[in-house]
């Protein structure tokens, strides 16, 4: 795992200009409008700077873009990017920008001029976000190099930065988890990991297979039962609001490799199956947040962990099973699975936590990527003002979420002959067939959201702040709901 990129902020120094090595970047307003440190710049380069910002490439560029002036005359550095940010710049465009310097980021690090940008924290975040990187290549490349970021008030703007590192962490666990592979990150090391955060002061509780089967999370393990690795569902609670406020619980799907078991996938890309505890890995990435920042609400994350293999022990299509609720369930589709982990998860987190709210998140269908593409979540909620407050805490973090629709009128469609529902309601409508399903998993006064993020964990591209991969979507989402919502 990479850690953040240390961040330093200091006052402007214009004799600290030219000697500095790797990334120099400039942020600038639209109109070309120079602070004390551009003119500096400018004089070093003779006019370099205004000769950019005069030229039509800088016209047409966009908000946070930048024009990168290569190894410049006058300046010790690599490139200096001249960033476009007009003072009134949205946290959007500002954390963009600061990602449009991290692109560049090197192992001599970068040194940032944002004089007195009000959104300069957010630059910084963005940024920080951006300086992301996952691999197993044998040869490793160098780390980044640390940011130095100069402006009007460093202290004022240290302290709205300060927030951002805890989030960033988070983030940045998250998308780890996402990006492993799935001979690494096996339900034992996942839960290992999780078991690690209790260092940062979360409780940390493993319920093994022996004690899952006495509990009677059937629908859990009958999933599980194909594959060698051990289903295991980890509580971790975090109890810093009143002792006796009921929790929100975050609920997440985490099958460690979904290869539809014996309703086998097929080859063309399974590999991607490796991301299938996304939801998982967001609620592991809110708790440590949490942790990290010491936030003042009680929040408990459940996650149910297992891995759905094809195998003389799987389960089949056809199969009943008993729910932990009580409910039976008849296994049209083996591949329809991970309704099936948070049917007991989120009964099980209602039993025994009577929280206050409810949200789970999970890739959970094909479909919702149909619908929504990779730039949105799908929202799903039996409670108007809970899921008014989640989609507002998405936009205001530039994480794209969208409102499905979960009316009765779907309820039909998994009506099973034998038991008292199945687990597939076939092809249409396949994201709310799948949310009607966890919706029988929910007690009726119970608030509850459920996020389908099979199209933001992993999109195929890069994304504006992360490179491609994992992007984290929903750690920074979450975390602005408990603040706003949780955190009076
Ligand atoms: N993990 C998949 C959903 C998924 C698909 C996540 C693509 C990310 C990218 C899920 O378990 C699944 O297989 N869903 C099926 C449900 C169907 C069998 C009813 C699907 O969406 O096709
Ligand atoms: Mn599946
Ligand atoms: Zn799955």
């Amino acid at each position: 795992m990479i850690h953040p990129v240390a961040l330093r902020f200091t006052a402007s120094d214009a004799e600290a200009l030219a000697p500095r090595e790797g990334r120099l970047a400039l942020i600038v307003p639209p109109e070309g409008k120079l602070g004390q440190m551009g003119r500096k710049l400018d004089r070093l380069t003779r006019g370099a700077v205004t000769r950019a910002l005069a030229s039509e490439g800088w016209g047409k560029l966009a908000a946070g873009d930048s024009l990168d002036l290569g190894f410049p005359g006058g300046l010790a550095c690599e490139t200096l990017a001249l960033v476009k940010l007009d003072r009134r710049a949205s946290v959007a465009e500002a954390r963009k920008a600061g990602a449009t310097v991290a692109k560049g980021l090197g192992e001599k690090g970068a040194l940032v001029i944002a004089e007195a940008h009000p959104r300069a924290a957010d630059i910084s975040f963005g940024l920080a976000l951006r300086a992301y990187r996952f691999d197993y290549l044998s040869e490793p490349k160098k780390p980044f190099g640390p940011v130095e970021m100069m402006v009007a008030s460093p202290e004022t703007v240290a302290a709205e930065a300060a927030p951002h590192a805890a989030l960033a962490e988070g983030v940045f666990f998250t998308r780890d988890l996402v990006n492993e592979p799935a001979n690494i990150l096996t339900t034992d090391d996942f839960a290992a990991r999780l078991a690690a955060m209790h260092e940062l002061g979360l409780e940390v509780e493993i319920l093994d297979e022996d004690e899952l089967e006495k509990l009677g999370f059937r629908a859990l393990l009958a999933v599980g039962q194909g594959s060698e690795s051990p289903s295991k569902v980890v509580v971790m609670r975090w109890q810093g609001g009143e002792p006796d406020a009921a929790p929100l619980a975050l609920v997440g799907k985490g099958v460690c490799f979904d290869s539809g078991g014996i309703s086998i996938k097929p080859a063309a890309g399974m590999e991607e199956m490796t991301m299938d505890m996304g939801g998982a890995a967001v609620v592991a990435g809110v708790m440590r947040t949490l942790a990290l920042r010491k936030a003042r609400a009680n929040v408990v994350g459940l996650v149910g962990l297992v891995e759905n293999m094809p195998d003389g022990r799987a389960q089949r299509p056809g199969d009943i099973v008993k729910s932990l609720k009580g409910d039976t369930i008849e296994v049209v589709n083996t591949d329809a699975e991970g309704r099936m982990v948070l049917a007991d998860v989120l009964w099980y987190a209602q039993e025994r936590f009577a929280p206050a709210a409810v949200i789970d998140l999970a890739t959970l269908t094909g479909a919702i990527i149909v619908a929504l593409g990779h730039d949105h979540a799908g929202i799903f909620s039996n409670d108007d003002k809970l899921s008014g407050d989640l989609l507002s805490a998405a936009k205001s973090e530039g994480e794209g979420a969208w409102p499905m629709p979960l009316t009765p009128g779907y309820d039909p469609l998994i009506k099973s002959r034998l038991a008292d529902i199945k687990n597939s309601g076939g092809r249409w409508g396949g994201a709310i067939t799948a949310a009607a399903f966890l919706k029988r998993f929910i007690k009726p006064d119970v608030p509850w959201c459920h996020i389908d993020i099979a199209g933001v964990a992993l999109p195929p591209g890069e994304s504006a702040l992360a490179p491609k991969g994992a992007t984290g979507w929903g750690v920074m989402t979450l975390d602005r709901l408990i603040r706003t919502r949780f955190e009076a």
